[in-house]
């Protein structure tokens, strides 16, 4: 075991009132887990900290509490023998050492208490079951029986016991791996690996909520096809995204090939990973092409074609939000508009760029045509040289138009120039169609560029228009 010395992890006031209050207590304590790891990788200083008492947890929690300043509350978990304080900003979790065993359909353990060592062993991670001890004579030491940190330094993901007790004793710690070898670029022990695949069919049993939680950490990390390409390997995906493994794979008929689009979708996201941070963007990332599975048909003519897999894309992004239980809020819409407008910017791009076309791409795109455009750029995936300069400097293109036609057009928050009270005050009008057809006429003639965006414009082109609607 190592004993090296890592006072400088817990140089933090906050360590000392801990290693008091366990002393008074007469229990040894530690900190674990993400904290210890995070510090030996330089990942900055850590503000969650895992505490772990040869002894009871929750009484740890609340005798530290006690000598803090206001004495902050104590949130308690006693089913699960935890208990959690936030000071400034950190936040502080306490649990008792234990020796632990699930059932075999649930995540929830069954606890009996133990030593240090038995803590280490149930963790998922030997570089997460790292300890520096808070105890007076091995103040600042590391208890670290795997030796986690050779581990950190091959950069490898391994379990403490054979990796089929740590993964089916909680399957969660599946995709954990997954997302940590995504997070931090490490390597999934190929042992460790295997038995990730062996106990895919276990992921049924976790929670959806803890599902997406870890997805978004993929999501958000640098390069988030790490994950799903280990996803896809593992055979985990098509139990939770099995839109995006329906993707996979190239066919061919009389000489036709269409791309694999999903291999094409997470270059797509580590594309748009580079230019935004934001998640839901990365969603619509992942996202844009999943309706071209349902839509895929060859014909003898035309090849390959995916006809309206926009649209029907944007309805699985729907069902997808709800299956998964996450948010059908703006978040969802949003990604449902930019999977409906994926191609846009790309056909306009491919023609001639007309001011209409820009004007009606933005009228359409609304305050999202930024995102927009750094969704289709990232769409870009062709290897053919000559392809990919077109089409970038055809995107450089729009971008210069969307700067000068929303100068003058202003067309992205479109309020019509000329109200439906003013058209049926100026025709003497109750309530009626007439008045939708000359709004929308107007806002036509504006978005084609018949008339300006203007008053002036648009009322006189009311009163001509209505004198051929016979009012
Ligand atoms: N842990 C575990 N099995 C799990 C979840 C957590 O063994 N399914 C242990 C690990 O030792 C982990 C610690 O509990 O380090 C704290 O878990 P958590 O806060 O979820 O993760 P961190 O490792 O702190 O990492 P992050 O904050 O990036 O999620």
């Amino acid at each position: 075991m190592t004993q090296e010395n890592y006072k400088d992890a817990i140089k933090d006031p906050i360590f000392l009132v801990i290693a008091e209050a366990a002393a008074e207590l007469n229990v040894a304590s530690y900190v674990i887990g993400g904290f210890v790891r995070d510090f030996l990788l330089k990942r900055g200083t850590p503000k969650d900290i895992d505490v772990v008492a040869v002894g009871s947890g929750i009484d740890l929690a609340q005798k530290v509490a006690s000598k803090l300043p206001n004495n902050p509350k104590v949130s308690v978990f006693k089913n699960f023998g935890t208990a959690m304080l936030k000071y400034k900003d950190l936040e502080l979790e306490f649990v008792g050492a234990r020796k632990e065993s699930y059932h075999e359909d649930s995540r929830k353990p069954i606890v009996e208490n133990g030593t240090l060592e038995d803590d280490q062993n149930r963790r998922d991670f030997t570089i997460n079951a790292m300890a520096i001890s808070l105890n007076k004579d091995t103040y600042g030491n590391l208890l670290d029986p795997f030796n986690g940190i050779n581990d950190l330094t091959n950069k490898t993901i391994k379990t403490p016991l054979e990796p089929g007790i740590t993964y089916s004793d909680d399957p969660l710690r599946m995709m954990r791996a997954i997302r940590f070898a995504t997070q931090l670029q490490f390597n999934i022990e190929e042992k460790s690996f295997a038995s990730i695949a062996e106990n895919k069919d276990r992921i049924k049993i976790i929670s959806k909520e803890r599902i997406v939680d870890e997805l978004n950490k993929i999501m958000s990390s640098p390069k988030p096809s790490i994950g799903f390409a280990l996803l896809h390997k593992s055979q985990l995906l098509p139990f939770i995204l099995p839109e995006l493994s329906a993707l996979q794979g190239i066919e061919e008929i009389e000489g036709h090939k269409h791309k694999d689009n999903f291999w094409h979708t997470l270059e797509v996201v580590d594309n748009i990973s580079k230019n935004t941070d934001n998640l839901w963007l990365r969603w619509a990332a992942l996202l844009h092409d999943i309706g071209k599975a349902p839509t895929k048909k060859f014909h003898k003519k035309k090849g390959w074609t995916f006809r309206g897999h926009e649209f029907v894309g944007s309805k699985m992004v729907y069902k997808l939000f709800k299956r998964l239980r996450m948010p059908l809020n703006d978040k969802m819409k949003f990604v449902q508009k930019m999977v409906l407008m994926s191609s846009r910017p790309i056909v306009l791009s491919e023609d001639f760029v007309t001011d209409s076309a820009v004007r009606r791409l933005i009228f359409d795109a609304g305050e999202n045509i930024e995102d927009l455009m750094t969704l289709c750029e990232a769409d870009i995936t062709t290897k053919n040289t000559k392809k990919q300069r077109k089409y970038r400097n055809n995107f450089k293109l729009v971008r210069q138009k969307i700067v000068e036609v929303e100068e003058r057009d202003q067309i992205r928050n479109f309020q019509p120039p000329v109200t439906g009270e003013e058209i049926m005050k100026t025709f003497n009008l109750q309530p009626s169609k007439e008045i939708g057809i000359l709004k929308e006429a107007i806002k036509e003639a504006i978005l084609d560029g018949t008339i300006p965006n203007e008053y002036d414009a648009a009322y006189n082109f009311m009163l001509k228009k209505g004198k051929e609607l016979g009012l």
